[in-house]
C-alpha cells in the first residue's frame, strides 16, 4: 500500500484509475462542484435526475473527460453534512473503496474537503487520516482459506492525497503515515477475529504475537499453565480447565517513558473460542464466538502500534487467552474459584466467562505497575441489544480517564456512549458462598459485566469497552457500516496511549 500526497491543488492533474469526489444529500461537495464545470455539468445533473443521492457510501462512477488525468470519476457519497462525524467518514471511504475495488480501481486520487476539519473530526490531520485509513480499510480479505477465490479483487494499490493546503507539510506526511500504519493495524485485527479457532487457539495466539513484535523494541512474554498455576491466576485457569487447549497469558510491554512515569494497562479479552462452557451456547451462529478475542486483538495490535509510533509513554498489554469449552474437567454453575488477586469468584453462569478471565488480567496488570487501566472485551450480548453494532458502551471509575478515552475515540472514528454505575447496580455481585458471583441476572446485562470488572481495579482509575457488537457487523440491514469485523477499538487505543503521553 502506497500513499503519496500532492499539494499542489490541482488533483484533475493526477493520473490513476478514479478521482474521488464527493457529495453529501442532495448536493456534490466543494471538489466535486469545481470539476462539474470542466464536465459540462455532467455531475451537477446526476444530483438533479437523482442518480447521485449523496447517501453514505454510495459512489456513482462517470468517464473523465478531458482535463481529467484519471480514467474515471468517482462521486463518494457522504450523507447528512451535518450528521459527519470521524466513524461516518471512515465507513464511507470503507464502502466506497470496496466497490470500487470490485470494479478493479486500485489507484485512486482523494480530493480533501478541509472545511470538513471543522467540526465533523478534529482537525486537518484527523480528515485526511479518516480518508485514507478508511480507503485502506476495503483491503479486507474475508476468504483467507479459499484454495481459489474467483471473487477476489485486486488490492488497494495506491491512494493519492490532492489538493490539501501545504502551509504544514510535515504534519500532513505524518498525518498520512499514520493513516496507513493505522490502517495496516486494523486490517490486522480483523484478520485475527477472522481466524477460525482452530487456526488461532491460545498457544497460536500467543505465537503470532510474538512474530508480530520480534525485532521491534517490545518486549513479549507468554505466561502459560505452569506459570499461571505458580501466579495463583485461578480465574484463568478455571476458565481453561475445560478446554484440552492450554490457556496463555500473553503480555507485552512498551517502555517509552522514564521508569517512575505512570503505566496505562490495556487488557484484552483473549478467548478463542467461547461454547459458553457447560452454560452451553445454542448452535445457530456460535460460528461468530471464534471472534471473543477481538478485545485482546485490539489490545495486541494497538500495543504493536505504539512502539511502531514510538509514543513517549509507558504502556502494557495483557491478555489473558483460553477456550470456553463444556467437558469433564470443566467448570460447573456455582463452582468458586480464586483469581490472582485473593478474590474468590462464585461461577454461576460458564458463559460469562469473560469477566472472569478480565479479573486476572487486571490483577497482573496491577501487580505489574499499572496505574491506569482500560479493558477491552466483546463481553455482552446485551450490549448488542442495547447499541447495535454502531457504537459501543463504555462504563468507568474515572472521569479524566473517560474523558481522555473518548478524544481518543474521536481521533479514531470510534463510538462509544457511557453507562452509569449507580451503586444499586452492586447487587449483581452479591453471592452467598463467595466474594463475588460473576452474574446477577439478564438485566442491566452490560453494567453487570462492568461492575463485575470493576472489583478488580483496585480502585484504580478504570474504563471498560464492551465491544461485543461494535467488533463485527453481522447485520446485513446496516448498509452504512462495513460488513464483518471492524478492528475496533484499536484506533482508539493507539490515540489513547498518545494522549495520555501529552498529558
Ligand atoms: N462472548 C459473549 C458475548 C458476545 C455475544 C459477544 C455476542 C459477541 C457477540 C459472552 O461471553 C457471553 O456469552 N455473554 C453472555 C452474557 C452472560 C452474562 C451470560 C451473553 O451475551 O448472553
Ligand atoms: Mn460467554
Ligand atoms: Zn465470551
Amino acid at each position: 500500500m502506497s500513499v503519496a500526497m500532492r499539494g499542489d491543488g490541482d488533483a484533475a492533474g493526477i493520473g490513476g484509475d478514479a478521482l474521488v469526489v464527493t457529495a453529501f444529500t442532495g448536493r456534490l461537495g466543494p471538489a466535486a462542484l469545481s470539476l462539474d464545470n470542466a464536465m459540462d455539468g455532467e455531475l451537477s445533473d446526476m444530483v438533479s435526475s437523482g442518480e447521485v443521492r449523496g447517501h453514505l457510501g454510495e459512489v456513482t462512477v462517470v468517464s473523465a473527460g478531458a482535463g481529467v488525468a484519471a480514467r474515471r470519476v468517482a462521486v463518494v457519497g457522504l450523507g447528512e453534512r451535518d450528521l459527519l462525524d470521524g466513524y461516518r467518514l471512515h465507513n464511507a471511504y470503507t464502502l466506497a473503496a470496496r466497490r470500487l475495488r470490485q470494479r478493479r480501481m486500485t489507484r485512486l486520487v482523494l480530493t480533501v474537503d478541509a472545511s470538513l476539519a471543522q467540526g465533523a473530526v478534529p482537525g486537518v490531520a484527523a480528515l485526511l487520516r479518516a480518508m485514507v485509513t478508511g480507503t485502506l480499510l476495503a483491503n479486507h480479505e474475508a476468504g483467507a482459506h479459499k484454495s481459489v477465490d474467483v471473487d477476489r479483487a485486486p488490492l488497494i494499490e495506491e491512494v493519492i492525497v490532492a489538493g490539501v493546503e501545504q502551509e504544514d507539510g510535515d504534519t500532513v506526511d505524518g498525518a498520512l503515515a499514520e493513516a496507513v500504519l493505522l490502517a495496516e493495524s486494523t486490517l490486522r485485527v480483523q484478520r485475527w477475529v477472522s481466524e477460525p479457532s482452530n487456526s488461532l487457539t491460545p498457544t497460536l495466539f500467543a505465537a503470532r504475537v510474538e512474530e508480530l513484535c520480534a525485532g521491534t523494541s517490545l518486549s513479549v512474554e507468554v505466561i502459560d499453565r505452569v506459570a499461571l498455576e505458580e501466579a495463583g491466576a485461578g480465574a484463568l485457569l478455571g476458565i481453561a480447565q475445560g478446554s484440552d487447549q492450554p490457556p496463555a497469558m500473553i503480555v507485552i510491554r512498551h517502555q517509552g517513558g522514564p521508569p517512575d512515569a505512570p503505566v496505562l494497562a490495556l487488557v484484552g479479552k483473549g478467548i478463542t473460542f467461547d461454547t459458553g462452557g457447560i452454560s452451553i451456547k445454542p448452535a445457530l451462529g456460535m460460528e461468530s464466538m471464534k471472534g471473543d478475542m477481538g478485545g485482546g486483538a485490539a489490545v495486541l495490535c494497538a500495543l504493536h502500534a505504539i512502539a511502531a509510533l514510538e509514543v513517549p509513554c509507558n504502556v502494557i498489554g495483557v491478555v489473558p487467552a483460553t477456550e470456553n469449552m463444556p467437558g469433564g474437567r470443566a467448570l460447573k454453575p456455582g463452582d468458586v474459584i480464586r483469581a490472582m488477586d485473593g478474590t474468590t469468584i462464585e461461577v454461576v453462569n460458564t458463559d460469562a466467562e469473560g469477566r472472569v478471565v478480565l479479573a486476572d488480567g487486571l490483577a497482573l496488570a496491577r501487580r505489574m505497575g499499572a496505574t491506569h487501566l482500560v479493558d477491552v472485551a466483546t463481553l455482552t450480548g446485551a450490549a448488542i441489544v442495547a447499541l447495535g453494532h454502531v457504537c459501543a458502551p463504555l462504563m468507568s471509575n474515572d472521569r479524566w480517564l473517560t474523558g481522555l478515552v473518548q478524544s481518543a475515540a474521536r481521533e479514531a472514528g470510534d463510538r462509544f456512549a457511557e453507562l452509569p454505575m449507580h451503586p444499586e447496580y452492586d447487587a449483581c455481585l452479591r453471592s452467598e458462598v463467595a466474594d463475588v458471583r460473576n452474574w446477577g441476572g439478564r438485566e442491566a446485562g452490560p453494567i453487570g459485566g462492568g461492575v463485575f470488572i470493576r472489583a478488580f481495579a483496585g480502585g484504580l482509575p478504570w474504563v471498560h469497552l464492551d465491544v461485543a457488537g461494535t467488533a463485527w457487523n453481522d447485520q446485513a440491514n446496516l448498509k452504512d457500516v462495513p460488513q464483518g469485523p471492524s478492528g475496533a477499538p484499536v484506533r482508539t487505543l493507539v490515540w489513547l496511549a498518545r494522549l495520555f503521553a501529552r498529558a
